[in-house]
């Protein structure tokens, strides 16, 4: 590590102590704290997370020049600021909870702060910018402590959300990650493929979710070396919601047994929005769910759905077979 990065690293521990403080023992700190008690949030989990709070007020710069981050080039490029034109450093978090971002070493490189009040103005979360140590595209939410997990598991489980890989966690499901509100790069996937020989997708079960999902799945398919899943959610709900809904055990019985295969899901993302007994938008189906078939060299696999699908649209299995085999030979 470079001297300027060190002392960047060291500043993102210093401020990431600082905002634990402000939350567990701090009166500008109560409302947050009640904020994430009411959400489900232990102050075990908050301490071991190191989850925090920035007030509502500039107090950064005094804090860190106080303590020897006297640099004004790096207090500028942390991202822990916003620099007027006259160069003045603002706090870039005020009135937030504060998750801190960790890079595979376990050591904070960034934040993702949320509001505690939704409203339109301003965004949900907020992250920091790309720092000299913050690459977005290479970290994953949480991937320093799943990692002993997933590699004992074999398993790596993708949510959607901070929170969501948060309530896995409080449920004994520990190999989850999450990217940082970003589709999968090839950094994240090839970091997965190391230590992971099979990646679910949990995503929030509404119909962002449900597309995201699939981007993730066509994503994922080249590059093969992973089996895929998908953790498919009751009531179009996302992970952290379910967990809420049915709580501890009962949603983490959901996470084992709501697995399904990408054809599986496939076959009931394409039903959406689409009349089933009408026979155009059966054709239309089936159009959809057949390249999605195509994909797997699985022929038990294969077999399977084609003979659910001849059932249930009443076709000559022999038929579907062929449609098949043509799709394939034009997918090559
Ligand atoms: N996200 C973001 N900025 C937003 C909204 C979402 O960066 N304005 C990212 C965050 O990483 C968030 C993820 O997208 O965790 C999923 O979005 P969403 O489902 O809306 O948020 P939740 O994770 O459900 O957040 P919460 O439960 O706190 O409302
Ligand atoms: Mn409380
Ligand atoms: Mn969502
Ligand atoms: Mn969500
Ligand atoms: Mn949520």
């Amino acid at each position: 590590v470079s001297e300027p990065n060190r002392k960047l690293l060291e500043m993102y521990q210093t401020t990431v102590d600082l905002y634990h403080y402000i939350l567990m023992e701090t009166e500008a700190g109560q409302a947050a704290l009640d904020y994430v008690h009411a959400r489900g949030l232990s102050d075990e989990l908050l301490r071991e997370f190191k989850i925090g709070f920035a007030p509502d007020e500039n107090l950064l710069e005094v804090y860190l020049k106080d303590r020897a981050f006297d640099d004004y080039q790096l207090l500028h490029k942390s991202g822990l600021f916003i620099t007027s034109q006259e160069g003045q450093l603002f706090d870039r978090f005020k009135g937030r909870v504060m998750f801190p971002i960790r890079d595979a070493f376990g050591r904070p490189v960034a934040f993702s702060g949320r509001i505690l009040v939704k409203n339109e103005q301003v965004p949900k979360y907020l992250n920091s910018p790309e720092t000299d140590i913050f690459n977005k595209r290479k970290i994953l939410f949480n991937f320093d402590k799943a990692k002993a997990e997933i590699r004992r598991q074999k398993e790596v489980i993708l949510f959607e959300g901070f929170m969501d890989v948060l309530a896995a966690y409080r449920a004994g499901v520990k190999n989850g990650v999450a990217s940082m509100g970003t589709s999968l790069t090839e950094d994240q996937i090839y970091l997965l493929e190391r230590h992971a020989q099979r990646l679910l997708v949990c995503y929030d079960g509404d119909e962002p979710g449900q597309r995201a999902t699939k981007r993730t799945l066509d994503l994922l398919e080249p590059y093969g070396k992973m089996e895929l899943g998908v953790i498919m959610l009751p009531d179009q709900m996302d992970p952290d919601e379910t967990l809420h809904k049915y709580g501890l055990e009962h949603f983490a019985k959901i996470l084992q047994e709501n697995r399904v295969s990408p054809i599986a899901f496939f076959m009931q993302l394409y039903r959406q929005g689409r009349n089933m007994r009408n026979e155009d938008d059966q054709v239309d189906y089936l159009h959809d769910v057949l390249p999605e078939l195509a994909k797997t060299n699985d022929r038990i696999q294969q077999d399977l759905y084609l003979n659910r699908l001849a059932d249930e649209f009443h076709l000559e299995r022999a038929d579907l077979r062929a449609q098949l085999d043509q799709v394939v030979s034009q997918v090559g």
